[in-house]
């Protein structure tokens, strides 16, 4: 459901007190921990079956073997329901499952019905309820669940053993678990997990066998997550992975050939780690860790509890591009504690931790340092909005209508960078001082909750912005529910990008390229200078421009993708086959569909992007493919 600003303070208060009856009583039957707030149905989340109000999963356990041959992950889940009085069934989301029975807890069969496929949201699976106890699906999963990528060896760094991985967010989780795949459904789990002997499996939960058991279908690994959590936040990986420690409770995970170069460019890590608890309060989940996937992870990162996924596109060999571990520790509290109900409310998630991010920047590196991140997000908004057909789209309310979509499409920068801006100017209006504590209060209230826009809206009222001259000031509503930046958005300058830009206005007016002041530039220099180039500079300029500073060799992944951004926008040849190694070296989103799309646009390149992707498309996630396919074809 999409607000209307006028209709917010309408809210059906008597409808909600009755709701919180029947949940309290729903609750009142089980031995874990009550869920503590429920997703009102003016605020139900369009993109899950579930009807939590009757029958709601608060616990899954999971029993499953890999099979990497047939690629699939097939096995059971135990769900443990609770129940408003009188329901009669329970209704879950699959995606792509093949469910084998459903039984009670003696093992009798219950009656299931798969309900036809949504193209986006699966298929219902609807479960006749026992009469006590739980319910155990025996399912397995297809080769080609989205969530799932099953990497040959030869995709490894190590070329020697397969490797697995998942991806729930948004609506993934689905495809592998037949669990309520709602975040406002927040669910403890336990899993058991089989996999081939050489291997090692990792889950976003506590680990109860580090090193596994051997067991007859290979080795067993068993894990336990005591935190009521969004389901797309149920992870596993299993490959050739070792561990390094990094601090007393943060580490990192990757292959051997990669775990020492990474446990270098992460030396930072548990100094971010104490930094954020200063800010928002306790880190709450044990272990801060952080495993590098191989390059085909669609993602820079993905905030997984105890176990953040990241992508080994940030290896930059001079911790240039560490700020993406403190945006996933920073989901530790704003996403994992406090977790947006629905995916209209994704910039509840996206928001706070992009500004959460920068603050933590800010405590490790210093100001300066923090201010290139916010210069540079807020121009990847202006890109972003021009992108998505200018400040009047829909796309850029912060409460996104996605009716009728995939949530993927509510992920631009908006709810990000918008978000963050937003945040940013309640600071500034009301105080670090009065904000950060307000940050920390808002956390304590709502954790282990999943809350709505209007929820979030509520809270502020209440806490921080009590005086009406404060919000109307700041403009609250409109910047929530409105298309645009609102004028009284904040600029933050960073000199450092300023004197880059000068450098690229230099060059654009006809400097030479070793006139430029370049020496001690970091990557954020570098990426601000790229991007402040004119994209019409004549291709010779650029060859100068490669010439001199060895553009096309750069290992910087960020560096790197500004350079062939610019360079297939001008067709400079020389670039291509750079460009071709980077696309089939990786697979993160954020890199390979901007440059499919600049490809595709060009007559001269839409063979090459074709070629490209046929050779490339098999080593990457479903997720990047999904993205791909309906731009490359
Ligand atoms: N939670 C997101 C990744 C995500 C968003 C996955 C939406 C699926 C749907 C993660 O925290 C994130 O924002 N990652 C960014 C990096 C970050 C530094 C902006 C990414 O992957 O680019
Ligand atoms: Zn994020």
């Amino acid at each position: 459901m999409t607000y209307a600003p006028g209709r917010l303070k309408a809210a059906p208060t008597a409808f909600v007190i009755v709701l919180v009856a029947v949940v309290a009583a729903a609750c009142s039957s089980g031995t874990e921990k009550p869920p503590m707030t429920e997703t009102t149905p003016p605020d139900r989340d369009i993109h899950s079956y579930a009807r939590p109000w009757e029958a709601r999963v608060i616990h899954v356990a999971l029993d499953l073997t890999a099979d990497f041959t047939a690629k699939t992950l097939a096995g059971s889940a135990t769900l443990h329901v609770n129940r408003a009085a009188g329901a009669r069934e329970i209704v879950l989301d699959t995606k792509g499952l093949t469910v084998e029975r459903v039984t009670d807890k003696d093992g009798a069969a219950l009656k299931f019905t798969l309900g036809n496929a949504d193209a986006i949201l699966g298929r219902p699976l609807a479960v006749d309820l026992p009469a006590s106890g739980p319910i155990t699906i025996a399912y397995r999963t297809p080769p080609d669940a989205a969530a799932l990528q099953w990497l040959a060896p030869s995709q490894t760094a190590g070329k020697k053993y397969p490797y697995l991985y998942s991806q729930g967010q948004a609506i993934l989780t689905r495809t592998w678990i037949p669990t309520q795949d709602s975040p406002g459904i927040r669910q403890t789990y336990a899993a058991t997990i089989t996999v081939p002997r050489e291997l090692r499996a990792v889950m976003s939960a506590e680990q109860l066998t580090p090193e596994g058991e051997e067991s007859a279908g290979g080795r067993t690994f068993r894990f336990r997550m005591t935190h009521a959590i969004p389901p797309y936040l149920i992870a596993i990986a299993a490959g050739d992975l070792a561990f390094r420690p990094l601090g007393p409770r943060t580490g990192v995970y990757a292959e051997p050939a990669v775990v020492g170069g990474a446990a270098t460019e992460f030396a930072d890590l548990e100094s971010m780690v104490t930094a954020a608890e200063a800010l928002l309060g306790p880190y709450l989940w044990g272990r801060y860790d952080v495993l590098v996937l191989p390059p085909s992870f669609p993602f820079g990162g993905m905030e997984n509890p105890m176990v953040t996924f990241a992508t080994p596109t940030i290896l930059a060999g001079d911790k240039s591009l560490v700020s993406l571990l403190a945006h996933e520790l920073a989901h530790s509290w704003s996403g994992n504690l406090v977790t947006n109900a629905t995916w209209s409310d994704f910039w509840l998630n996206e928001g706070f931790t992009t500004y959460v991010e920068r603050r933590i920047m800010e405590a490790v590196y210093g100001k300066a340092r923090a201010d290139l991140f916010r210069v540079l997000g807020w121009r990847d908004l202006a890109t972003e909005i021009d992108r998505l057909g200018g400040m009047q789209s829909k796309d850029t309310v912060l409460h996104v209508d996605l009716k009728g979509r995939d949530p993927d499409d509510g992920a631009t920068q908006v709810p990000y960078e918008k978000g963050a801006a937003l945040l940013g100017l309640i600071e500034q209006t009301v105080g670090r001082d009065k904000f950060d504590a307000y940050l920390r209060d808002y956390f304590k209230r709502h954790e282990f909750q999943s809350i709505t826009t209007a929820q979030f809206l509520a809270d502020i009222r209440a806490h921080l912005l009590t005086d009406k001259a404060v919000e109307a000031k700041i403009r609250l509503e409109d910047w929530i529910f409105q298309p645009a930046i609102p004028v009284n958005a904040l600029q933050t300058k960073a000199p450092q990008l300023t004197e880059a830009g000068e450098q690229a206005a230099a060059f654009a007016r006809g400097a030479a390229a070793s006139s430029l002041r370049t020496k001690d530039w970091s990557t954020q220099e570098w990426q601000y200078f790229l991007q402040e180039l004119p994209p019409t500079l004549p291709v010779d300029r650029l060859a100068s421009l490669d010439k001199e500073f060895k553009l096309s060799d750069r290992r910087n992944s960020e560096v790197l993708y500004e350079w062939l951004h610019l360079a297939i926008r001008r067709h400079y040849e020389p670039a291509m086959p750079a460009l071709e190694r980077f696309l089939l070296s990786q697979g993160r989103r954020k890199f390979v569909r901007p440059l499919f799309e600049d490809l595709m646009k060009t007559d001269w390149g839409k063979g090459d992007a074709k070629r490209i992707y046929a050779a490339a498309r098999p080593t990457y996630h479903a997720v990047t493919t999904q993205t791909l396919d309906a731009i490359v074809k």
